[in-house]
């Protein structure tokens, strides 16, 4: 059935991806990939995104030095990827808007999602609310718990809030139901997925819709600092953001890294490394690396910050690590949040918890010789404050 799809459903040297979706999927899966390539291929499609990513979104974000952290962590320079400033606080925007258009333009009337920090649920719950459709979001109670802010601003945009209670009620449940929602309401409805994951096509839709990133950074760090960087670093959880930043830089002579997180410990269930203990496997309709038991059950995982707690690494950034394009690295919960603490201290400016992971990383890279570096800076952290306040005691 992969073979009707126009464009390739997989990624790298080993065959990641695919479309490993139930019969009754597959016919919204190949309307959804038709539409897209159509509006790509539509120049006032391409126009109308703009301008609302001008407009509505804020692009382009900033690219910020960042000279007193760059001097405490023994960096020559550091560039900070401002997608914390974009509207609703997150790179999610980028995809929820441009999905959002499509679904508009392929005669939607609602939309389902599903989120984990809450960010891709605001974004999709604000970019329904400016175009007119109905939304509905599923989210685990684990997570409502923990990032509650986003929960009021979803409802705040007029979207359900759906909460999803089985298994550890993260991110993982919540694509569950809202594949499970899809699947019964799919000539209506179209499923914003929210990050590089899921069946062909939505891993391939996510990234081009989120390369705005990196397209701009490049032509920035260029025009800012009169060179590329030694190194660009982002955190991954399903791998939106990281593909988002890295991709246009994958044709330079740098070092390309993506920060997972590494959660309390290195046991399984506890982390949600998946380079670390991870192998190829099916989940939520694409092959990639994946968290398992010994008996090939998806593991359990555990982090601080929502947005990256989820077993499968996107099966393109997967094979892009695979490929030994880009390099994963891992950070602790206590390394995130002492990241954090350091960036809010020396430039003004609150990390969300998953972009903290990434900014983890950056001592470990000047101690490697990197001089410069640009950090994709995914989203701000008032989501989070009331796990800095706890964990941080301030
Ligand atoms: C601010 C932020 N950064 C990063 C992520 C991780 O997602 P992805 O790997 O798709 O960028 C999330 C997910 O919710 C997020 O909210």
């Amino acid at each position: 059935m992969t073979d009707a799809f126009a464009l390739p459903t997989r990624f790298g040297t080993q065959a990641l991806g695919g479309c490993y979706a139930p019969e009754t999927l597959m016919q919204p899966l190949l309307d959804l990939e038709a539409a897209f390539c159509g509006a790509l291929a539509d120049p006032a499609f391409q126009a109308e995104l703009k301008a609302e990513l001008r407009q509505f979104v804020g692009r382009p974000t900033p690219l910020t030095p960042a000279p007193r952290l760059a001097e405490k962590l023994g960096l020559k320079a550091l560039f900070l990827k401002r997608e914390d400033l974009a509207h609703t606080g997150a790179h999610k925007i980028n995809n929820a808007l441009a999905q959002a258009l499509l679904a508009r333009r392929m005669g939607k009337t609602e939309v389902i999602a599903e989120t984990g920090a809450g960010q891709h649920g605001v974004a999709t719950a604000a970019a329904c609310a400016r175009l007119g459709l109905r939304c509905t979001v599923f989210m685990g109670v684990t997570d409502m718990a923990r990032q509650a802010p986003n929960v009021a601003r979803m409802r705040l945009f007029g979207a359900t809030v759906e909460p999803v209670a089985a298994g550890q009620g993260t991110l993982k449940e919540a694509v569950n139901e809202a594949l499970r929602a899809w699947a019964g309401r799919c000539t209506t409805a179209h499923y914003i997925l929210g990050s590089a994951l899921g069946p062909h096509p939505f891993p391939t839709l996510v990234r081009s819709f989120q390369t705005v990133i990196g397209e701009e950074a490049r032509a920035q760090v260029l025009d800012q600092a009169g060179a590329l960087p030694d190194a660009v670093v982002a955190c991954a959880g399903g791998g939106s953001n990281g593909l988002g930043l890295l991709v246009p830089f994958l044709g330079d002579p740098l070092r390309r890294l993506a920060v997972e997180a590494g959660g309390h410990g290195r046991a399984l269930g506890e982390h949600a490394a998946r380079l670390d203990g991870g192998r190829l496997g099916v989940l939520h309709g694409c092959k990639t690396l994946l968290l398992q038991d010994e008996h090939g059950h998806t593991a359990e995982t555990a982090s601080v910050s929502a947005g990256l707690d989820y077993p499968a690494l996107g099966p393109e950034l997967a094979a892009l690590v695979l490929d030994r394009k880009v390099e994963v690295r891992r950070a602790s919960d206590d390394e995130a949040l002492a990241a954090a603490r350091l960036l809010c201290e020396s430039e003004g400016i609150l990390p969300a918890l998953e972009s903290s992971h990434a900014l983890a990383l950056l001592s470990a890279l000047a101690a490697e010789g990197a001089a410069t570096v640009l950090l994709g800076l995914s989203g701000r952290g008032d989501k989070d404050l009331s796990t800095y306040q706890s964990r941080l005691e301030c």
